[in-house]
């Protein structure tokens, strides 16, 4: 006999007071009763679900047809436990025959079953019951955890490759790590997580007070969360550090699960279901009469949820009152296929219809961009009525990422940029590319470049031309353990820079176009634990050690270093409860999300914005005028970087001068009364510490004797000899300074190639002053001609 249809829809509206505010959220629930006890559930496609129960039947359940089939009966003596669906790969995914699952049960065995429920192959594997059968991303390994006490690890054919681990007590939860290669377990009230390499160290810690029931792993944010008798769950990084913790619940915690992509988690306990974001805080609880959820699993593409209940149901949920806020609008996801636009100025009401269910969506630029499950919707914010469309190959979007100029969508198979008007603009591709568990901190997009990281191997970012596809410079990925990236988006390609955050928690900040040589990597914070770009200045805000913290003007140490501590603006952190994370940061507004999940908004001065445009600009005089209006200390120290950058030594002095960096000024002078352009632009790269680039500036000009000059002032001994023997040319002058620089200090030569130049050469001091002499007015001269030249050209 088979299980009535779906019969009962509740919806509810659940209000939660946190921090003053309160949030709306609400699960769309649905159940549906079945004859016994239910044990597993798995989803095969988007809308299709396979539960496996105590009647020992395999059911397949369509959610768009509401229709429930009989895929199987199995034998009286069956009893199942987990149910994992094989992974469909991007490669594999056609081959629909293929289609398989791994189901457990109590006597000891697991099973291979294919779509249309014939058993494939059965395998004894434990004694007593096996608790879970987990397939590893790539589908090239099963693990499966028994009561007793024994982790295995199959082939994908179901042969066993080894004993992982072996305990006096069952193992309840197994999960995989994020690039399979690492697992984590329940051992009594500890977690283990242990790499399958024999020799790799093994993490344990005591995680709960009692026995843990559940754990998951997410291989998108790399974060684990389990939960146990003790009626808590808990959210851990992959070190094994506590992120959060639950207030107790009334019963023990029986499941958990995380969504795909990691933003949320579900949680499962008697009578109880819950819904959280990746930070712990709930948005939802619902308290449906199920009995216990043993178990929960998310549909690939994040929006529906299904658990199998100890009353025997199989309860469904999705989720909707998702919000969306740019500027004046806050979007509203009403219903699966209906979305509510409210503009706040005016409290005009716009309601968008969708033809399919949306999967993802995404509001920023003055542009709504929304993925159903099988097209694309381009909506302008000027108007709500005409959006673009086009269809969608893969159906299934799991991000998407807005610039100004341009978006990106990622689905299982890749990435895909297009224009606002739907045309397809660029695909970029790095060998061993996995589009599946690309995320919002590891992508990030601007109108020339798209910087990616490789989830594979950390250390790696690819950066990439977003209008070709192609890699920048010769293909050379940035090598750095990053966490966190994010390009700034204004200004040109030239000058753009990706900031990232690295394991440490170290803030650095480089440039994208490093073309060949070393890509210059500057730290700019610690202790950082999230960061976000202004939309339309380049000025980046974050959460540095608990306090919120604007880098007015980040790019100032490519400039002068000793600047960036002076251009920061750093709010007092008392205000922000452990943890917060910044959620946008558009105009003046800053919304971030504190560690209970309240949303606070703080904002930001807007002078530094306005001086940022002035310098775009060139429009000095402004810029001046503002920062004697302003008054700010900060807004000065900005202006002089800036200043510097654009080579405006005039207005750079005022700004030196007004921050008291006397020094500074005196360098400045200096610069202006170099004899040449050549040498005063070596010296303002010489300001910024940029030796290289300096003297190759001034070899280029022919200017030897003042590159041997600036290696002989910052004591680069063997470089100025070298350039002089090279050139044939004031070896002397080296040989005269290194000896003057040596009897300061009472010391001797030791140095082999200079004792070398020193016997043929006679130093006479009278002699290279006349030579330096010569080459300076050569170089006046030099200059002088250029410039009656240039304005002869110009006369013409
Ligand atoms: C980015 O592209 C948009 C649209 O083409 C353009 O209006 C904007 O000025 C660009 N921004 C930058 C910094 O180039
Ligand atoms: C950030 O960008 C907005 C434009 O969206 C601008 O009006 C604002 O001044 C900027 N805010 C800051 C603090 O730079
Ligand atoms: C500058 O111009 C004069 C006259 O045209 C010429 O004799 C001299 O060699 C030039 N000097 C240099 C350094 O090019």
């Amino acid at each position: 006999m088979l299980p009535e249809q779906i019969h009962q829809t509740i919806t509810k509206i659940h209000l939660s007071k946190r921090g003053g505010k309160v949030f709306r959220s609400f699960l769309h629930l649905k159940w549906c009763v079945v004859l016994r006890i239910l044990s597993c559930v798995g989803w095969t496609s988007a809308d299709e679900l396979y539960s496996c129960s105590e009647d020992h039947q395999i059911l397949k359940w369509n959610l768009l047809t509401s229709e429930t089939s009989l895929v199987a009966k199995l034998p009286d003596d069956f009893y199942p436990v987990d149910l994992h669906w094989f992974p469909k790969t991007a490669g594999s995914k056609k081959q629909t025959q293929a289609e398989i699952f791994v189901i457990t049960s109590t006597d000891g065995k697991f099973h291979l079953v294919s779509k249309i429920g014939r058993i494939e192959k059965s395998v004894d594997a434990h004694n007593g019951a096996v608790l879970s059968g987990r397939w590893n991303y790539d589908g090239s390994a099963l693990i499966t955890a028994g009561e007793d006490g024994h982790i295995k690890i199959w082939s994908k054919s179901g042969m066993l490759r080894s004993t992982l681990a072996s305990q006096g007590s069952p193992v309840y939860s197994v999960a995989w790590g994020p690039d399979s290669d690492r697992i984590l377990y329940t051992s009594g009230r500890q977690l283990v997580i242990k790499p399958l390499q024999p020799s790799a160290k093994v993490i344990q810690w005591k995680a709960h007070d009692v026995v843990i029931l559940k754990v998951d792993w997410n291989s998108v944010n790399d974060l684990i969360i389990s939960g146990g008798e003790d009626c808590r769950y808990k959210v851990w990084d992959s070190f094994g550090r506590l992120l959060h913790t639950s207030s107790p619940h009334d019963y023990p915690v029986t499941s958990l699960s995380w969504a795909p992509d990691g933003e949320l988690f579900a949680m499962g306990s008697f009578n109880t279901l819950r819904l959280c974001d990746k930070t712990g805080w709930s948005y939802a609880l619902e308290k449906p009469n199920t009995g216990s959820v043993f178990s929960l699993a998310w549909s690939a593409d994040g929006t529906q949820l299904a658990g199998s209940c100890g009353n025997g149901h199989v309860i469904f949920a999705h989720i909707v009152e998702q919000h969306w806020e740019w500027k004046n609008f806050v979007i509203t996801l009403i219903k699966r296929r209906t979305m509510q636009v409210l503009n706040v100025v005016n409290e005009a009401v716009d309601v968008l219809e969708f033809r399919d269910r949306v999967i993802k969506a995404s509001l920023a630029f003055g542009h709504l961009v929304v993925a159903t499950s099988l097209q694309c919707y381009v909506y302008n914010s000027k108007n709500w009525n005409t959006p673009l469309i086009f269809e969608l190959k893969e159906g299934t979007v799991s991000l998407i990422v807005q610039a100004e100029k341009h978006f990106l969508l990622v689905d299982g198979a890749g990435l895909y940029i297009f224009s606002y008007e739907g045309r397809p603009i660029s695909s970029p591709k790095y060998p061993g590319m996995r589009a599946d568990i690309l995320n919002s901190q590891g992508i990030s997009l601007s109108n020339d470049t798209i910087a990616l990281r490789d989830k594979s191997d950390e250390k790696v970012i690819f950066l990439f031309d977003a209008l070709t596809g192609k890699a920048f410079g010769d293909g050379k990925p940035l090598t750095h353990k990053v966490l966190n990236i994010a390009l700034d988006q204004c200004g040109p390609l030239k000058e753009r820079k990706i900031a990232f955050i690295d394991k440490n928690r170290d803030l650095y900040l480089t440039s994208v176009q490093y073309a060949g040589r070393e890509p210059k990597i500057c730290k700019i914070g610690s202790m950082v634990h999230c960061m976000a770009w202004n939309d339309s200045a380049n000025i980046l805000c974050g959460i540095q050690d608990n306090q919120f913290t604007v880098w007015y003007y980040p790019s100032v140490v490519f400039v002068d270093k000793e600047l960036l501590p002076h251009t920061l603006y750093v709010k007092e952190g008392s205000e922000f409860a452990r943890a917060p994370h910044i959620i946008s940061y558009v105009g003046t507004k800053v919304t971030l999300r504190q560690g209970d999940g309240s949303l606070v908004y703080t904002t930001v001065p807007p002078y530094p914005a306005i001086l940022h445009d002035y310098s775009s600009s060139t429009r000095w005089e402004d810029a001046l005028h503002l920062c004697r209006f302003a008054k700010d200390q900060s807004l000065w120290a900005c202006l002089a970087g800036m200043t510097m950058a654009s080579k405006e030594l005039t207005t750079a002095e005022t700004a030196y001068a007004a921050i008291g960096e006397l020094p500074r000024v005196q360098y400045i002078n200096f610069i202006k009364e170099q004899p040449s352009k050549e040498s005063s632009l070596a010296h303002m790269l010489l300001f910024s510490g940029q030796v290289q680039e300096a003297e190759a500036v001034l070899l280029q000009a022919g200017l030897i004797y003042q590159a041997i000059q600036v290696n002989i002032d910052l004591f680069n001994w063997e470089r100025a000899l070298e350039l002089a023997v090279k050139h044939k040319t004031h070896v002397d002058t080296v040989l005269a300074f290194r000896e003057r620089f040596l009897h300061k200090f009472g010391r001797k030569e030791t140095n082999k190639r200079f004792l070398q130049y020193a016997e043929g050469v006679e130093v006479d001091w009278e002699k290279i002053q006349g030579k330096i002499e010569m080459e300076l007015s050569k170089e006046r001269e030099k200059a002088a001609n250029a410039s009656v030249r240039g304005s002869m050209a110009s006369r013409r």
